[in-house]
């Protein structure tokens, strides 16, 4: 597997983290464990652990990020390292640096690790390739290709509200599956946890080509495609990776596949609502949905800064303990 070598260490550590895809049950497992260990940290008064003193993490990011950015910065503070955020846009690669050139000298800083977002599929991958050895790459979402950390915090709140038996579970994605990073990365993980029903509801046009390979069961029925769901993620429309009129207009996809409600009855009573971020309110979904009882999209927020502490801390440590 490509990205197999590049993420896992011999002694199946985490050494990148780029994509799910490449990961192991077991590895994944442990993630979710570490993060469900940090998650407390959170709570404490003084929250902060000295795991990652001294390091220092640059988060570069090429595209824009509300959740994951932060997250990634809180985590890192957590850890008590040092962290840098690099502004893109008054940054010298506008004025024509290379990707690998601002690396070589953000590297010259001694850096330990880069969390990388960017358009470009393969970006991390490339980066991993080209970093010094002591340097850990984590994927922060590239392109449509992956974005690890998000699927991870969604798995870890799945876990803490349905418990670790994914196998007894139906989850529905809903919404553009086409362009999501996010949508891959979450079957790859649904996937890796021997989940018992994972499906993708979405118009035909919103559906890659061949995607029952990946293990899902596909839906363009929104009522049939969530009837007796355990869990609903859904999913915005990625106007900017559109490159042609996909959809007749936003108001058709909601009355077709905005979830409301009254389109919940179908579903197990106690659905859990997710959804990564950001919510457009009145296309995927209407508000009561995105507020109401069952919904724990921002707890998908605050599981994030424990899933990333766990990612970030288990890709540093464990190169202390194995120099190479
Ligand atoms: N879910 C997610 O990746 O959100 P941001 O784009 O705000 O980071």
């Amino acid at each position: 597997m490509k990205n197999r070598n590049l993420q896992i260490r011999d002694d199946g550590g985490l050494r990148h983290l780029l994509s799910i895809s490449g990961l192991t049950n077991e590895l994944l497992t442990r993630i979710l464990d570490t993060a469900e260990s940090f998650a407390g940290v959170t709570e404490q008064t003084v929250k902060k652990v000295p795991l990652l003193r001294g390091k220092t993490i640059v988060n570069l990011f090429f595209e824009a990020s509300t959740r994951t950015r932060t997250t990634f910065e809180l985590a890192a503070k957590r850890l008590s390292a040092d962290v840098l955020n690099i502004n893109i846009t008054q940054s010298s690669t506008i004025k024509g640096e290379s990707l690998l050139d601002t690396l070589r000298n953000l590297e010259a800083m001694h850096v330990d690790m880069f969390v990388i977002r960017h358009a470009d599929s393969g970006a991390a991958h490339f980066i991993a390739s080209n970093v010094e050895p002591h340097i850990s790459v984590i994927n922060a979402g590239d392109g449509r290709h992956s974005h690890p950390t998000q699927a991870m915090l969604d798995m870890f709140t799945i876990r803490r509200i349905k418990g670790p038996d994914f196998g007894r579970l139906r989850v529905a994605i809903v919404g553009d599956i086409m362009h999501s990073r996010v949508a891959r990365s979450q079957i790859h993980a649904l996937n890796l946890l021997n989940t018992g029903d994972v499906r993708i509801v979405a118009p035909k046009t919103l559906i890659p080509a061949h995607c029952e390979a990946l293990g899902v069961h596909v839906f363009h029925d929104l009522q049939e495609g969530i009837r007796d769901a355990d869990v609903i993620i859904m999913l915005r429309l990625q106007r900017e990776r559109m490159l042609g009129a996909l959809l007749p207009s936003e108001h058709e996809y909601y009355e077709l596949f905005g979830v409301t409600e009254e389109k919940l009855a179908v579903a197990k009573p106690d659905v859990t609502i997710m959804h990564p971020g950001p919510i457009n309110r009145g296309v995927e979904m209407d508000s009561e949905v995105a507020d109401g009882s069952r919904s724990v999209i921002l707890e998908q927020v605050t599981h994030g800064i424990a899933v990333r502490m766990a990612v970030m801390s288990m890709a540093i440590r464990h190169r202390e303990e194995t120099p190479e």
